[in-house]
């Protein structure tokens, strides 16, 4: 099988992972590397051997290019998704797939007029820790799933971040930022989400960064940044979600499922590994459970590699558009439920995204 050849679009922070990840598995081929820092493109693309650095316009419009991984900041992921579509390419965003709904939906449309796929982080569902907890629910360990509690509570990305600005801005705030991996792992395993209510809170007006080359540099919040949600999963499942920016020392667990016969407690979904805990009713404590499926280092971009082998082999990709759009709009339901103080029925529904086939995968990494 010929690798997909994929251009990426926005060589930051995250980018790192992805080119040495890439460069790792069968079904995938960085060619060039593009961003509106044409140097940093150069830099990025000399230090891992990529053969060209190029304007995002010139890697658009690059036959050599199949694939366009878009790397760029959140509030860019429609505009440029929507050009490498329109250029032909497929396109894998990283989360959100775009910053607001109504611009993922054409993406989406346009994406199938022009018959090519789209798809979008996080791809952390796929990893080890989080396959071996769907594991676990599909063959019953827990019973009927009941309900689901997720947090995520920290004081936001301006003491590590090199450039924080977009975290509080429109399409930043810790829903947007953090919500993707906990709603999608809870969407892959409990299903797809029919209504959802929400409370949002900004605690404070500004941030001041204190990370380098920024510091002091001060950031004016456009968007809340403390988000509470209930979500009513068309299994009849219940489930709670809060992310925050707001809050210091957050003591509870990531993800917890809770089923007529059993909790399950999940590993960190921004995470791939991890260790799943269960305490069934007649247990005196929660026990650990051994990983059943691979995949559990930092393995951002199986979910690429998951949809080149696709587009090479055929079948249905998991870190989808379909999957990511559905996130999407539950988190800015969250919101929008907020604002108008009543619950907000979803307009889209996905298929739970096939588990991980460990036979398919297990030789996917060319260097294991
Ligand atoms: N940093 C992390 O730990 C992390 C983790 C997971 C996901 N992400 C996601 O990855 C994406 C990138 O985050 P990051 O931390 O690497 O950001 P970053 O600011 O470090 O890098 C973004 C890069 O994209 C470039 N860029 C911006 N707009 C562009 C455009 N229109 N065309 C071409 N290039 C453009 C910038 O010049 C920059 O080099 C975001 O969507 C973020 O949510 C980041």
């Amino acid at each position: 099988m010929q690798p997909v050849r994929i251009g990426i679009i926005g060589v930051g922070n995250i980018s790192g992972i992805y080119l040495k990840n890439l460069s790792e598995f069968r079904s995938t081929q960085i060619v060039a590397v593009a961003d509106l820092d044409l140097e940093r493109a150069k830099a990025v693309a000399e230090k891992h051997g990529i053969p060209q650095a190029l304007s995002p316009e010139a890697l658009l419009a690059s036959a050599d290019v199949e694939f366009v991984l878009n790397l760029t900041i959140p509030n860019a992921h429609g505009s440029v998704a929507l050009q490498a579509v329109r250029a032909g390419k497929h396109v894998y965003n990283e989360k959100p797939l775009s910053v607001e709904t109504a611009e993922s939906k054409l993406l989406l449309e346009e994406a199938a007029k022009h018959g090519v796929l789209v798809g979008c982080a996080p791809d952390t569902f796929l990893g080890g820790g989080i396959q071996t907890c769907r594991a676990l629910i599909d063959s019953g360990a827990i019973g009927e799933p009941v309900a689901a509690n997720a947090f995520m509570l920290c004081h936001g990305h301006e003491t590590w971040h090199p450039s924080p600005e977009f975290y509080y801005q429109k399409g930043g705030g810790p829903m947007l930022d953090m919500g993707p991996y906990y709603i999608t792992a809870l969407i892959n395993l409990l299903g797809g989400i029919r209504r959802v209510s929400g409370s949002t809170r900004a605690t404070f007006p500004t941030r001041t960064i204190t990370s380098q080359p920024k510091a002091r540099k001060v950031i004016d919040v456009e968007t809340p940044t403390h988000l509470t949600g209930s979500m009513d999963f068309v299994s009849g499942a219940i489930g709670q979600i809060t992310t925050s920016f707001d809050v210091y020392s957050d003591p509870l667990p990531n993800i917890v499922i809770y089923g007529s016969e059993g909790t399950l407690i999940v590993p960190d979904p921004n995470g791939f590994g991890g260790q799943p805990k269960i305490r069934l009713a007649k247990d005196d404590t929660f026990r650990t459970v051994e990983l059943t499926h691979g995949y559990s280092d930092n393995e951002r971009g199986i979910g690429v590699a998951d949809m080149c082998h696709v587009i090479r082999n055929g079948g249905s990709h998991r870190a989808s558009g379909a999957l990511a759009y559905h996130a999407l709009e539950v988190m800015h339901a969250f919101t929008q439920s907020s604002e108008s103080e009543r619950h907000i029925h979803l307009t889209s529904m996905v298929e739970r995204p096939a588990p991980m086939d460990v036979d398919t995968y297990a030789d996917e990494r060319v260097k294991a």
